[in-house]
């Protein structure tokens, strides 16, 4: 396995690969691994000849006041974790090599980035789409594989790929959870082992949501109040958005006809987690 630094080794490489006739399959993320990461590596490993993971902090996502200075990091770590489910290229550039000084293009999706996370945090969607672009257009992939985890950030790149035309295939993965429930996240690096267990009051929260759902409860507000009341239960737990809503559109809906997403951003102590599920009949 490889590591490539810089944004023109990568794009030869790329090149090269593709003239050779192989399919690049691409997992992105910010590193400091862990499996729900490595479930989609091992799909994008079953969907090309080769696999290259980047691990990159981006800046350009995290507003004023977020934890960029202290996401967690550890590429020693993570270049085993890759190298552990038979990935071929680590691609892990520098801020500096991403965002050169007088860097001033943006990319922007504009409907379903407004509600959810992109109307607590400002921007973040403005750069995830940023970065996406720019490592889509580094790496070259045939096929990229994202999480179901972060929906609204898989919708807002759907849409972002069709919308410019990258003749890339977009990948959708369910979220894998810790044993009890818990979403994986590198953020759970940050509960202490209180929060930790506080923490499950998201999951508790959609289990409980599915089952009135499923027992014939159709009004999006009865299923976020319920939500609501079981989040609140836990002293840590400070919620920003508990919501039902379109899951493809991300608009926030009256009553539910067919299907619907909940999605919950909640802190616990001073770390955000977010969950969701799809609702249907
Ligand atoms: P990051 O949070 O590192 O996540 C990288 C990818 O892993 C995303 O597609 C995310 O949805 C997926 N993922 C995270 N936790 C998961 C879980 N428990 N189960 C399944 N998949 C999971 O998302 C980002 O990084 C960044 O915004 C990025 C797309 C890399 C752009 O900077």
């Amino acid at each position: 396995m490889n590591t490539i630094r810089s944004v023109s080794d990568m794009q030869q490489w790329a090149c090269a690969t593709r003239e050779a006739g192989r399919r690049i399959a691409f997992v992105p993320t910010m590193g400091f691994l862990h499996e729900g990461h490595l479930a989609l590596m091992r799909e994008g490993k079953g969907r090309g000849d080769y696999l290259v993971v980047s691990i990159f902090v981006n800046p350009t996502q995290f507003g004023a006041g977020e934890d960029y200075q202290d996401y967690p990091r550890d590429l020693e770590g993570d270049t085993e974790k890759v190298s552990s489910v038979g990935g071929d290229i680590i691609f892990a550039p520098s801020a500096k090599e991403m965002y050169p000084s007088g860097y001033q293009t943006f990319v922007a999706v504009e409907k379903v980035t407004q509600n959810l996370c992109g109307a607590s945090r400002p921007a973040h969607f403005q750069g995830v789409t940023t970065v996406v672009a720019k490592l889509f257009n580094i790496v070259k992939p045939q096929v990229a594989i994202f999480g179901e985890k972060d929906y609204q950030q898989l919708v807002t790149i759907r849409q972002m790929t069709r919308d410019l035309n990258f003749d890339i295939e977009i990948i959708g993965m369910p979220t894998i959870r810790e044993e009890d429930g818990l979403a994986m996240s590198s953020r759970n690096k940050y509960l202490s082992s209180e929060e930790r267990k506080q923490a499950l009051c998201l999951f508790n929260a959609l289990n409980q949501v599915e089952k009135l759902f499923q027992g014939g409860e159709k009004n999006p507000k009865k299923l976020i109040d319920r939500a609501a009341e079981i989040i609140r239960v836990q002293p840590a737990a400070d919620i920003d958005y508990v919501k039902v809503c379109h899951p493809e559109t991300i608009e926030d809906l009256e009553r539910i006809d067919d299907k619907a997403l909940m999605a919950l951003a909640v802190k616990i102590g001073k770390t955000r987690l977010i969950d969701n599920r799809v609702l249907k009949n």
